[in-house]
């Protein structure tokens, strides 16, 4: 994907500043040549000869250096390259090139640049909400710069919340996405379902599971990347919804289910990634159940299978279907594929490390009403994504051939 492009990363002063390391060497990995720009606070973070050795490159710190390359550096390289990624981003630098500030070497590009810019902010949860930065995180999208995440985690100042920084192979596949975007499913439309669903009790609990919605938002992402205009019902996450997707929330079974079929007759695609209880309360308390001492019992009552029932209903849909087991899991995606009448079953070990729920990455197969099997390695929810929109392509009849 990057055979040929040249890329500046910028690395700001954040603890994330480390994870540079490996957006630079997936890009170079992937043949980017890769040149880097640090800010001076960047640099009690992580040591510019780290990133020298794996740009195999000078790294640019300071405006009035000795220049490295040419005269008047920031204007021949912001010329040069063909995209900008700084990562980390910090509240600081996203402020200066909301105004246009240049004191430094890689502010001083920012403003030169014509080439495309992407951020991947990464800051405490608190820094990111302040209206401050959210402002100018709007002012440099309308400017069309593209903005990276922050993902939703633990934060190296001991709390949990928004700001952390995207993943560096997320970073590198959303590059890869802009140098090598497809519209292949331009005028399509799609439905998405994505995170575990709830089943109140009383007022204050619910059954719930272990779903993060991060698989359903990757796909729904990749949808849209593709040109697709994307509904996402979805079930409660902590997860932003991705750019230009249409977000219903919903908390029960009950509640996607009249979503989803309220839509059904208007899409050409539906994937059902969302981990749908199969059961709820017969039952729910007005108020808050009160402990006794003694032993209770629930009783459940069944959920409507959505999947199944669009497969009854199906006239010319896609429907693609998930299959999160924890064992047997061909014999079982094999039956749910024809019990549920679907296209394409994504099959998903759940026990395994770097797969299911929560993890960013995952390990599937597809399997196929004719048999075929596709099986990938660990990577990306987002990449699976983009697989996922390949071969939907191709069963609607889309030429994907590159
Ligand atoms: O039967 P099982 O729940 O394992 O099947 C999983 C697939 O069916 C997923 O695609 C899930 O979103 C969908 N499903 C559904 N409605 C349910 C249960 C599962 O649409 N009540």
């Amino acid at each position: 994907m990057f055979i040929g492009k040249k890329i500046l990363v910028g690395v700001t002063g954040g603890i994330a500043a480390y994870k540079a390391a490996e957006v630079i060497s997936r890009l170079r990995k992937q043949h980017a040549e890769v040149h880097v720009a640090m800010t001076k606070s960047a640099t009690e973070f992580i040591a510019p000869l780290t990133l020298q050795s794996l740009s195999a490159n000078p790294v640019h710190v300071e405006l009035f250096d000795e220049p490295k390359l040419w005269n008047v550096e920031h204007i021949s390289l912001a010329e040069y390259i063909d995209a900008v990624v700084v990562a980390p981003a910090t509240a600081n630098i996203l402020t200066k090139m909301a105004i246009g500030l240049a004191d430094d070497f890689l502010s001083t590009v920012l403003l030169a640049t014509r080439a495309p810019i992407f951020v991947a902010p990464a800051m405490n949860h608190a820094m990111f909400h302040h209206p401050a930065t959210q402002a100018n995180l709007t002012i440099l999208k309308d400017r069309g710069i593209h903005a990276l995440g922050p993902d939703t985690g633990f934060q190296a100042c001991g709390t949990v919340g928004d700001g952390r920084m995207s993943e560096p192979v997320e970073i590198v596949e959303s590059l890869a996405r802009f140098f090598g975007g497809k519209d292949w499913l331009k005028g399509k439309r799609a439905l998405v379902t994505a995170g575990g669903t709830r089943e109140p009790l009383d007022p204050v609990r619910y059954l719930g599971n272990r779903s993060s919605g991060r698989m359903g938002y990757a796909i729904a992402q990749a949808l849209q990347e593709a040109g697709a205009e994307t509904v996402l019902v979805s079930a409660p996450t902590d997860l932003a919804t991705p750019p230009g997707v249409t977000r219903i929330s919903v908390q029960t079974a009950l509640e996607m289910y009249d979503a989803v079929l309220a839509h059904f007759s208007e899409v050409d695609v539906v994937v059902k990634a969302a981990a749908v209880a199969d059961y709820r309360p017969a039952v729910q308390a007005e108020q808050k159940i009160k402990k006794d001492g003694t032993s209770r019992t629930l009783e459940l009552v069944p959920n409507p299978d959505i999947l199944a029932e669009l497969g009854r209903k199906k006239t010319s849909q896609i429907l693609v279907g998930f299959a999160a087991e924890t064992e047997n899991l061909l014999t079982n995606a094999q039956h749910k594929m024809q019990r549920k009448n679907v296209n394409l079953i994504v099959a998903n070990d759940v026990t395994k490390p770097g797969a299911g729920f929560g993890s960013p990455t995952n390990i599937v197969s597809f399997l196929f009403p004719d048999g075929r099997k596709i099986d990938f390695p660990q990577i990306s929810k987002l990449e699976v994504g983009r697989h996922l929109v390949r071969e939907i392509a191709c069963l609607l009849g889309v030429d994907t051939k590159e």
